[in-house]
């Protein structure tokens, strides 16, 4: 049985390339002069063939076009006006506007995950620089009690799901070149995870690269290499069609992608509600929101533009536009993106096929790089580069019938984002929004818990509130730090 069932794939650098014999420099000079981005071999006679052949590949697939353009789409970018926005229309919680109730939904959901057609897609790419955690995002231990890691928690869900519902959910999770090795060693070690490997497959994202901002020339990370980063979670669409491929994808009989990122331990993986408002309303693309806490909190926002939605980033969005209210004080920009949607399988095949189906998003960053003149490494004390980037939510005015649904933050939204000591989005707060979480389905079904005890709840042992109940004697009492979960669990 294979360990994996996709391996890395092709990314759009290639990191090998064939023997330099064939890499001539005269072959790679005239592809760069036109270009101006020559100074990329001005070491060429320093470097080992090994080396040679590694930057002749990187240079090869090299997107001249997208490096030439880089100006033009960073100004079409700047001028993007979204003064015009108007509130989405949404499944808001607790309405009686909605087309469809929370017990249909459930209905619905519930039979596809029966059916086995539901799969699931986890980004754990990127670089995860913000956190100031060297291994990848996922191996991060936050269970409040347990220590789990965040793939543990989230894994350990879509486990409960997939027994619940009686049918295995394949798992993909998207790694990238920062993440890839550590990722898959710690699921090799860890018996991956509980999970099938026959359920389990990896796909890699690709790389692009980093521009100086002023000169436009590709920066080098060495005198032998491109400066690369990953290209954003939007990079899923080429790299899942072509690692895991969605033949096969048809093939297993996947009809609905529940996706998500490793970032959140609250996810709500596979919720049959969410999926089945997605099915009900015949949506190709759903995304789940939260209401926003305020106008300056760090999440994008689902726009109504035109006739489409949108999710607009928070960082192309103006304070004003963030601010603006409707006529009874609410935002209008209300719709919190918790990064977690629905795609109908058909949809992401048909647009995986439509070039420029994701735009690609510009942005500054100070990005250290070998200048090939001094031969020395300049660490930028300022943002001197671009760093391009596709996200996967771009999709969204493409897609027919497109969905928003509202959930609550406390059941559903607690990410991992900042080192500890920032405002928000710590490991602390992700943790204490666990142990609440826990907390408030034991008091819900009459268990007294002490205030300074920290509790969590294996989703093995209870998924959800009734499951708990009939798993905890009424009249329980707990008193200090617990972890509930099923016997011979760790
Ligand atoms: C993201 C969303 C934001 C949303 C918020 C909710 C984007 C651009 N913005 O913000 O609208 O409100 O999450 O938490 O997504 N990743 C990869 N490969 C990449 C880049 C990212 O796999 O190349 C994955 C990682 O799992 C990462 C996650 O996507 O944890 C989020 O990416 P990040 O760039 O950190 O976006 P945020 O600023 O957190």
């Amino acid at each position: 049985m294979p360990l994996y069932k996709a391996g890395c794939i092709k990314p759009e650098i290639v990191m090998d390339g064939p023997p330099p014999s064939t890499a001539t420099l005269a072959e790679l000079t005239a592809l760069l002069d036109p270009a101006g981005q020559t100074h990329l071999v001005a070491q060429w006679a320093q470097l080992s063939p090994a080396q040679q052949a590694r930057l002749a590949g990187q240079i090869r697939s090299l997107d001249l076009q997208l490096v030439r353009n880089f100006r033009s789409t960073l100004k079409n970018q700047a001028v993007r006006d979204v003064s015009q926005a108007s509130s989405p229309a949404a499944i808001r919680l607790n309405s009686e506007d909605n087309p469809f109730t929370p017990p249909e939904a459930r209905e619905r959901g519930a039979a596809a995950l029966a059916r086995g057609e539901v799969g699931m897609l986890l980004v754990a790419g990127g670089q995860g620089t913000r956190l100031g955690f060297d291994p990848p995002k996922g191996l991060f231990p936050i269970g409040p009690v347990s220590n789990r890691t965040l793939f543990e928690v989230i894994i350990d869900r879509l486990r409960a799901v997939a027994r619940r519902y009686g049918r295995p959910i394949p798992l993909c999770i998207m790694t990238s070149p920062a993440t890839t090795a550590q990722t898959h060693a710690y699921f090799a070690e860890n018996n991956y995870l509980g999970l099938e490997p026959d359920d389990l497959y990896f796909f890699e994202q690709g790389m692009l690269p980093a521009v100086a901002a002023e000169s436009g020339r590709v920066l080098l990370a060495g005198p032998g290499e491109l400066a690369l980063a990953p290209d954003g979670h939007g990079g899923m669409l080429a790299a899942l069609g072509n690692s895991v491929g969605f033949d096969n994808i048809a093939a297993r009989g996947i009809r609905t992608f529940f996706y998500g990122q490793i970032d959140n331990p609250l996810l709500t993986v596979c919720d049959p509600e969410f999926l089945g408002y997605h099915l009900l309303a015949g949506s190709e693309f759903t995304t789940q929101v939260v209401r926003k806490h305020d106008p300056a909190e760090r999440v994008g926002v689902v726009a109504a533009l035109g006739d489409h939605l949108e999710i607009v980033e928070y960082s192309d969005l103006t304070p004003e536009a963030a601010a603006a209210r409707a006529a009874d004080g609410t935002l209008v920009l209300w719709a919190g993106n918790t990064a977690v949607h629905a795609f109908d399988v058909a949809f992401l095949t048909r647009m995986s096929h439509t070039s420029e189906a994701l735009p690609l998003h510009l942005a500054r960053k100070s990005v250290p790089y070998f200048d090939p003149e001094t031969k020395q490494t300049v660490e930028p004390t300022e943002p001197n580069a671009i760093k391009f980037e596709r996200f996967i939510f771009d999709l969204m005015p493409s897609a027919q019938n497109a969905l928003v649904v509202e959930v609550e933050r406390a059941t559903s939204f607690a990410p991992v984002k900042n080192a500890e000591g920032a405002a928000s989005d710590t490991p602390s707060s992700a943790r204490a929004a666990m142990a609440a979480l826990h907390r408030a389905w034991l008091e819900e079904v009459g268990v007294k818990v002490a205030a300074e005890a920290r509790v969590e709840i294996h989703p093995l042992y209870a998924l959800d509130v009734d499951e708990l109940r009939s798993k905890v004697a009424p009249g329980l009492e707990i008193r200090q730090d617990t972890y509930l979960r099923p016997e011979g669990v760790s």
